[in-house]
């Protein structure tokens, strides 16, 4: 048996988004938003579900906070609607908007708990849809604006922010695969998104900085681990486009420079954004922290015209989560010390890591969930190694506190610590609930 223990002042916490739980869409003037739009279209969302009630934690957030205390952690990562904010986008603020979320933060830090709050968690507000949303540079403005008035209206009461929330979902799922909002299918669409979004990440830093804000500010993509299958180039050039199109948001964040090779290999796709002079400065502006999402890694080959970057993911027979992804603990301390190796001793959070299980509550109510406890501890034992190799590993939050409105799937992915019944909004925590309290009271895990 081992003992890991972290460091005293490690961060653990737990992560929703506010489109995915809050519900009350049409509620306190917020405004429609892209992905309003896309869920009131038949079958784009699974099963016809739609985030009208959702979790109903617009209203239930009280309920929330309480389970947050039981549990312990110490920071929360949520994000805020801006549909709420501006319910056109721009022009005019919604008091009512700004009243919930400063009632919502109150309680939070009377409950003890830091507030991370994320600015964009994918609620473009549809009258930018509307003129061209992400792919006009006026989004830029608007999203700046509306950030800065978060942060005059918010300071001192939110410690940590994160600009946006994993910036290739955006761009390649909303704007290339058209899985997510707005639905767009088109190359060039999703480079010059990916571009804008990084700008309006950069010019929201710069902000930040001249207003004088209190707290930190970083943001928080997604990156998975890859492998090639073998070490012929064709796979190993494969493994580098999968992996560098989600380090396409990261790497210029430290440099100023997009993946080089990867750049090319886009433009052979007939691509290439559209950046204006001082745009790379921009977007290299020094955050406080990188908030990391970690979900997985795969193995890839080579495969011309299967998918959009023209490979396949070979399954080895590694455990899958119930949504069907890989389960790759190991991945996560490659990529918190790739990570370390590339851009220096930078404090990182773990915005994000957790699993879809789909456990009901048995016949006495209890939901043992022990794949999601082993899947925690696997990846959480990481962590330590993380660490222990120099890492400057901040903390842990991990997807999510409760199941919730998992986006195009539905309802039919839970990732919560906490089962939601979508029929009586009951919360119930689940084994795993206990599991995570237990490793935040202790702040060591065994191993
Ligand atoms: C990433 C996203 O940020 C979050 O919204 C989503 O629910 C989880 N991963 C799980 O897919």
């Amino acid at each position: 048996m081992t003992i890991l223990t972290f460091p005293k002042d490690f961060v653990w916490g737990v992560s929703t988004s506010a489109y995915q739980i809050e519900g009350a869409l049409t509620e306190d003037g917020r405004g429609p938003s892209i992905w309003d739009t896309l869920a009131a279209i038949p079958g784009r969302i699974m099963n016809g579900d739609d985030a009208s009630v959702a979790c109903d934690s617009y209203h239930r957030y009280e309920e929330d906070i309480a389970l947050m205390k039981e549990l312990g952690v110490k920071a929360y990562r949520f994000s805020v609607s801006w549909p709420r904010i501006y319910p056109q986008g721009d022009g005019e603020v919604n008091p009512k908007g700004i009243a919930h979320y400063k009632r919502f933060v109150t309680k939070l830090r009377e409950a003890g708990i830091t507030p991370f709050c994320t600015l964009y968690h994918w609620e473009l507000p549809q009258a930018l849809q509307d003129r061209g949303g992400w792919e006009n540079r006026a989004t830029i403005d608007a999203f700046v604006r509306f950030a800065e008035t978060m942060f005059r209206e918010f300071d001192g009461l939110i410690d940590y922010y994160m600009t946006f929330n994993e910036p290739w979902c955006i761009a390649i799922n909303g704007h290339l695969l058209g899985r997510h909002a707005p639905g767009i299918t088109n190359w060039q669409s999703a480079i010059q998104v990916a571009h804008n979004v990084m700008v309006a990440h950069g010019r929201t830093v710069r902000r930040f900085r001249e207003l004088g804000v209190k707290g930190q500010i970083g943001y928080a993509p997604d990156m998975y681990w890859y492998e090639p299958l073998t070490r012929k180039q064709e796979d190993v050039d494969a493994a580098y486009r999968a992996f560098s199109i989600y380090n396409w948001f990261v790497e210029p964040v430290f440099t100023g420079k997009y993946p080089e090779k990867m750049a090319e290999w886009i433009k052979s796709k007939g691509a290439e954004p559209v950046v204006e002079p001082g745009d790379m400065d921009i977007i290299r502006e020094p955050m406080d922290f990188l908030g990391l999402n970690f979900y997985g890694g795969n193995i890839v080959r080579h495969k011309p015209g299967n998918n959009y970057l023209d490979l396949e993911h070979v399954d080895l027979g590694y455990a899958k989560s119930d949504k069907g992804w890989f389960i790759y603990p190991e991945g996560l301390y490659k990529m918190l010390t790739w990570l370390t190796d590339n851009f220096g001793p930078i404090p990182i959070y773990i915005t994000e890591n957790g699993v879809c299980y789909n456990d009901e509550p048995g016949p006495d109510g209890r939901i043992r969930d022990d794949r999601r406890i082993a899947f925690l501890r696997d990846h959480i034992a990481e962590l330590g190694r993380a660490i222990a190799s120099g890492v400057n590993l901040k903390g842990y939050l991990t997807w999510s506190l409760m199941d919730n409105f998992e986006w195009a799937f539905g309802y039919t992915c839970r990732f919560g610590l906490v089962h939601v019944d979508y029929n009586t909004l009951k919360r119930t925590p689940k084994d795993s609930f206990y599991w995570y309290k237990k490793i935040i009271r202790n702040n060591w895990i065994e191993l």
